[in-house]
């Protein structure tokens, strides 16, 4: 069985995955960590492409030891992985022109976070019954997210009247597309709330942070309402873990289709946020997958680019800035802490076994992290060790694309291939053709189109990226979808935006981005609702 550290040093005791899952955030700030990854021999590998999407997953959670049965666990991934996504294989992968694409959409919510919350949740009731059942906990939980715009639509659809569990989601105002607000606001559910809050993701993830880090207001809704917090967003290891399956399977499927030899490396291409996705295939190679590079592909917002090409994290004197690609709108990489713990654990571990070596005296790698950590916070910036950088440089290789570029992509794919992609995903097929030597590069595809209608139709309109849209344009956005389709006849509106075109609007409140804030609207949200 894998068990879970923490990245900041600072939990007693290993954690077991169920155990993870329910806690989200680690104690003292940090994220839970596997202490050692399976070896997933390459034959197993290459077979998963002989197996629906479901057993695959079932074949990767197995080989990571969860301390579920194997019997709870497949049901979970049938459950989860079946006819609630609209192609058979749930993670295709499509070769457009000379181009591989993993299309990660096809789930209820149309973004690759699916792929997660359709399982997470499954994983999560188990975890809590495993822990009512032990008499380890008697509460109920409250999952709080923090959204750039698709976590919260996927959590939301994921937990909605899952039995003891609420869950609360923040999105930054004017900072996530109309279609993924009108998504969210109108989910229905009686367990959930939605509120939009005065700032950016960045300000929505402090806050939620730090409501998390408040062991006053822990202690308040143990007492007063009996529910203890957990997360959905991907600081919880249970988001990452499903996502590891999706690069294992598109690794099968290419060898499959014959466009890799088993054990051929294949570069894998990431639009980039907080740092979850392309996480998710690095801990894919470390099991064996066949990955060379990991081409980390940022927005306008490249902080990540600066940090990988310099060793410096640097965000003393960025703002934020908005793009077409408002999910990839983040300075705060959340799961970066997680790579580098294990850079630095790997440097350390050489040194430790080189009697020449220990030039730099660097302590165990939590206290490195969050020392990392701490200076990100107080001063903006950290800078790490060279070896952990040079690391990082041999892994990952980073590039960013502005804002018309990423929309004259979008334009050109389209008139070239048919083939019509999202904002985010455009990003990453621009970093993939620009980065590509000799070896094939599968694009993470994201998001579905539809979800980011306005900048989808200036690009197949050829209008910069800000500029007003010529001729009718309606509040929600959903018009967008109609005269997207007319400029792109090969693209449909998917039927799962239907009903949502159709529902009620539920939640139109509006929170300041303040701790306190945010806690007073659960307390009056429990107060008023249970
Ligand atoms: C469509 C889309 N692309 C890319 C990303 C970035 O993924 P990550 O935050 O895991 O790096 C997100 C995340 O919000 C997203 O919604």
């Amino acid at each position: 069985m894998i068990e879970y550290t923490d990245t900041r040093g600072l939990t007693d005791r290993p954690r077991a995955f169920s155990e993870a899952i329910l806690e989200g955030l680690a104690p003292g700030g940090g994220l839970f960590v596997p202490v050692g990854l399976p070896a997933v021999p390459l034959a197993d590998i290459v077979t998963l492409a002989a197996r629906p999407y479901h057993e695959r997953a079932a074949l990767v959670y197995e080989a990571f030891g969860l301390d579920m049965s194997a019997a709870r666990t497949a049901a979970i991934s049938a459950a989860a992985y079946g006819d609630n996504f609209d192609d058979p294989a749930i993670a295709p992968v499509r070769k457009v022109g000379d181009h591989f694409v993993l299309e990660l959409w096809h789930g209820p919510t149309l973004a690759f976070k699916d792929m997660a919350l359709q399982c997470m949740p499954l994983f999560f009731s188990e975890a809590l019954e495993m822990a009512h059942t032990a008499g380890r906990t008697d509460l109920d939980y409250l999952i709080l997210v923090a959204t750039s715009g698709d976590t919260g639509v996927a959590a939301l659809n994921g937990y909605a009247d899952r039995p003891h569990t609420r869950i609360v989601v923040y999105y930054p105002d004017a900072g996530v597309s109309a279609v993924q607000e009108r998504q969210m606001v109108t989910q229905p559910g009686d367990n959930l709330s939605v509120f939009r809050l005065a700032g950016d993701f960045d300000d929505c993830q402090n806050a939620v942070k730090a409501v998390f880090d408040d062991a006053d207001f822990a202690a308040e809704l143990a007492a007063e309402h009996g529910l203890a917090l957990s997360s959905a967003n991907s600081i919880n290891w249970g988001r990452l873990l499903p996502q590891v399956v999706y690069y294992m399977s598109g690794y099968a499927d290419m060898v499959a289709a014959g466009h890799l030899a088993a054990g051929d490396p294949l570069d894998v291409c990431v639009p980039t946020g907080n740092f979850g996705n392309i996480l998710a295939a690095y801990y894919a190679k470390r099991c064996g997958t066949p990955i060379r590079r990991l081409l980390c592909a940022s927005n306008t917002n490249n902080v990540l680019t600066d940090f990988i090409a310099t060793g410096t994290y640097d965000i003393s004197s960025r703002a934020l800035i908005k793009t077409p690609s408002p999910s990839m709108d983040i300075l705060v990489s959340s799961n970066l802490e997680r790579l580098l713990y294990d850079l630095t654990a790997a440097a350390s571990d050489e040194r430790r076994d080189d009697p020449a070596g220990g030039v730099q005296a660097a302590g165990p790698e939590g206290e490195r992290v969050h020392d990392w950590m701490t200076q990100l916070r107080t001063s903006g910036r950290f800078a790490v060790d060279d070896d952990v950088h040079r690391r990082l440089q041999s892994l990952l290789v980073g590039a960013w694309v502005d804002n018309d570029t990423c929309l004259r992509t979008i334009g050109a794919a389209y008139a070239q291939h048919r083939y019509l992609m999202d904002p985010h995903t455009a990003i990453g097929w621009k970093v993939a053709a620009d980065l590509r030597t000799d070896a094939p590069v599968l694009v993470a595809s994201t998001a579905h189109w539809s979800k980011f209608a306005a900048d989808t139709l200036r690009a197949l309109t050829a209008t910069p990226a800000g500029a007003p849209l010529a001729g009718k344009t309606d509040g929600d956005g959903l018009a967008l979808l109609d005269r997207v389709v007319e400029h792109a006849p090969e693209a449909s509106v998917p039927p799962q935006l239907r009903a949502v075109r159709d529902r009620p609007v539920r939640f139109d409140e509006r929170v300041d981005r303040t701790r306190e804030a945010v806690e007073q609207s659960l307390r009056d949200w429990l107060s008023a609702a249970h």
